[in-house]
């Protein structure tokens, strides 16, 4: 990675910012005073701002507006993951927590922070999961009823959900359960199809819609305290 770009996502300033230091002599590589800002740095050189270490973060937290067609798992693999989308010097600690379809879109929420994902997977916890889901025929009234009550699937029965229905093709489904394809196989059980899935929400968390697909950003203070509650 570029050290200007190493130097930004450590937080030590803007890019524009970061480039006056290197050029100016503050920052050291390994011992040595270094001026270009393309110079290639990796975790294990030592680099310092004057004589401050650029230390890296502990814990880190973003939420990630996943586009249609990567995968949300971190195998290395001719398919792009969303860990690919994070430029962060610790790209290789970060997970997505949970997982989406490869042509689901929408919130996933990536970090570094094991015990959190672990806390808000954990099935006892039963945190709500949104989706905005399009489909390719109208909804019912009592499909909502069904969505809501349960719904039978071949090896389980689904846990009571919230439905709401936005358009005569468009319902807002919260689930607390995150079984393979649930809900495309929920609206398959009650005889329509799932055109296009969004994810809206995740536990205290929600979209930020000013994310276009692709982008991140990081969580704020508030949704980090949030998310721990
Ligand atoms: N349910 C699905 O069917 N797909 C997803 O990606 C998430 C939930």
């Amino acid at each position: 990675m570029r050290l200007d770009k190493y130097l930004a996502n450590a937080n030590l300033g803007s890019r524009k910012e970061v480039n006056k230091l290197i050029k100016k002599g503050d920052i050291s590589v390994n011992g040595d005073i270094v001026k270009s800002p393309k110079t290639d740095v990796g975790y294990d050189d030592k680099i310092y701002y004057i004589d401050v270490p650029i230390v890296l973060e502990e814990f880190i937290y973003f939420m990630v507006n996943k586009p249609d067609g990567v995968i949300s798992s971190t195998e290395e693999g001719p398919t792009e993951t969303v860990i690919d989308l994070i430029a962060h010097p610790q790209q290789g600690e970060l997970f997505p927590v949970g997982r989406l379809d490869k042509d689901t879109v929408g919130l996933l929420f990536i970090t570094n922070d094991g015990k959190l994902a672990h806390q808000l997977l954990s099935p006892k916890n039963e945190y709500y999961k949104t989706y905005h889901v399009t489909l390719r025929d109208e909804v019912s009234p009592e499909d909502i009823i069904r969505l809501e009550t349960g719904i039978e699937l071949k090896d389980f029965t689904t846990k009571p959900a919230k439905a709401e229905l936005l358009s005569p093709n468009e319902v807002s489904l919260s689930i607390t359960e995150g079984k393979f394809h649930q809900v495309k196989r929920m609206f398959l059980a009650i005889g329509n199809e799932v055109i296009r899935l969004k994810r809206t929400g995740f536990a205290s968390l929600i979209l930020d819609e000013t994310l276009a697909e692709g982008e991140y950003r990081r969580l704020t203070e508030e949704e980090i305290k949030n998310l721990n509650n």
